[in-house]
């Protein structure tokens, strides 16, 4: 049922140099690619079914396919690795553990949609990581992989990793264009679309770390080997992180369309005397879901129909020791703090949402509160000028949903009945 591909090798002592990674049969996929058509390549990759895992799954061929070809512009291809969504940790383990195949699939991607120039925009935070794939384009560029005359083939790729200074709204695409133009990162208005107006003005990819990271595999394997994997619309493999109250948290390659159960099986389970409570299909932005969901098909249809989102696969799981208000608190604190404050519904909204929750976790807030809550997100859903709006309201109305009277009993016990302590230790932990 497994056959890591992402996380094969992770093991190894060597796996992030560029030796351990050709020994792997690194770059060979490189060479194949180069001798096919741009074009067949972007053929390749739509057939394979390929779709974006930075969250919103868009089908990666079809956004390569939008690029305009002989427009005599410059094109770009823009990898985003920014990733800051809670609960999402997926890309920065795969930096860490393998950066040459987001460097090779960076070549094979930016030579099938005519770019000479890519950018890796990574989250400025991680300076290990920074530092790991700062060395991994190094090493490519005197293994011959990158600059000019790649392999003898004629074609000429410039890499560039650029460090973001840290702000969660810079892993939405256009906020992180302007960002790397040298802007205050906040959305652009669309359209246009980076596809015609992108960097520079200029025709632009942008895809996540683990889709441009897949590149390669499908190269190498064929578009029906990838295909073979998942469900009918999800397909191929992916990674699951799996956090919170487990006791294995960490990376979990596996096929689109398994299940929290399983995942849950071949990790250990949750933290010994506990079960789980509720957790996030895909990160903090993707609405909450309970115990009942555990054999929902971890696929963009299966969460969906199950009323949630799959997003970043970010399996966060919490236990019966966690307070849902304190939870959704957090996060809302979370999102009023990194909202950009270009639109009002959003710089004013997650702002008083934790003014509210506040309230109700100190046990001063009222029943009225609740219906103000769901009023405010109501008027950011859908209102606001990015998807952060969105999904600042994802916590509330699912946390909510399942667990209204929690919130009640926050207002009827005057205060929270957790143990804040119990709820914080961690992995591994029997408390
Ligand atoms: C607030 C916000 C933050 C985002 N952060 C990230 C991120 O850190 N990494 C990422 O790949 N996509 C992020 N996205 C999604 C990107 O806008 C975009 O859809 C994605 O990079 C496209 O790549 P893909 O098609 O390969 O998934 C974010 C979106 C929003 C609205
Ligand atoms: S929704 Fe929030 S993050 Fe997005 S543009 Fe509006 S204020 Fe900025």
């Amino acid at each position: 049922m497994f056959t890591p591909v992402l996380s094969a090798g992770w093991s190894d002592a060597d796996s992030f140099t560029l030796d351990g990674y050709t020994r792997r049969g690194g770059y060979t996929a490189l060479s194949k690619a180069l001798a096919m058509e741009p074009d067949a390549l972007i053929a390749l990759v739509k057939e394979s079914g390929l779709r974006g895992r930075g969250g919103a799954g868009f089908p990666t061929g079809m956004k390569w396919g939008f690029i305009p070809q002989g427009d005599g512009k410059p094109h770009y291809l823009v990898v985003n690795a920014d990733e800051s969504e809670p609960g999402t940790c997926k890309d920065m383990p795969l930096l860490m553990a393998n950066p040459h195949s987001l460097v090779e699939g960076v070549a094979i991607s930016s030579y099938a949609i005519r770019a000479s120039h890519a950018f890796i925009y990574i989250r400025g935070e991680v300076t290990h990581i920074i530092r790991r794939l700062q060395q991994a384009v190094l090493d490519a560029y005197a293994a011959g992989h990158l600059g000019k005359d790649i392999g003898g083939s004629g074609y000429d790729l410039d890499v560039v990793v650029h460090a973001g200074a840290g702000a969660y709204i810079c892993g939405e695409e256009t906020a992180l264009l302007d960002s790397l133009e040298g802007y205050r990162g906040q959305p652009r208005l669309r359209p246009p679309f980076p596809a015609t107006h992108g960097l520079y003005g200029s025709p632009t990819v942008i895809n996540n770390v683990e889709s441009i990271a897949s590149v390669p595999s499908i190269v190498l394997g064929g578009a029906d080997w990838f295909s073979a994997m998942g469900t009918e619309k999800s397909k191929g493999y992916t990674l699951y992180s799996l956090s919170g109250h487990v006791k294995n948290p960490g990376q979990f390659e596996a096929p689109l369309g398994i299940t929290l159960r399983q995942l849950l099986d071949l990790s250990g389970g949750m933290r010994e005397g506990h079960t789980l409570k509720f957790w996030t299909p895909g990160g903090s932005s993707t609405p909450i879901l309970t115990e009942e969901h555990l054999d929902v098909p971890l696929d963009y249809e299966g969460v969906g129909a199950a009323g949630s989102m799959l997003g970043t696969k970010a399996l966060q799981c919490f236990d019966d020791t966690t307070c849902i208000v304190r939870a959704v608190l957090r996060w809302t604190e979370f999102y009023a703090h990194e909202s950009c404050g270009k639109c009002t519904p959003c710089r004013e909204g997650t702002y008083w949402m934790v003014q509210i929750l506040q309230r109700l976790e100190d046990g001063t807030g009222s029943e009225e509160d609740l219906a103000t809550l769901l009023d405010t997100c109501d008027n950011i859903f859908g209102r606001s000028f990015c998807a952060l709006g969105d999904g600042a309201t994802s916590p509330i109305v699912s946390g909510i949903q399942f667990f209204r009277d929690e919130f009640i009993q926050h207002v009827t016990g005057k205060g929270c009945p957790f143990d804040p302590v119990a709820s914080t230790v961690f992995a591994g932990a029997t408390a």
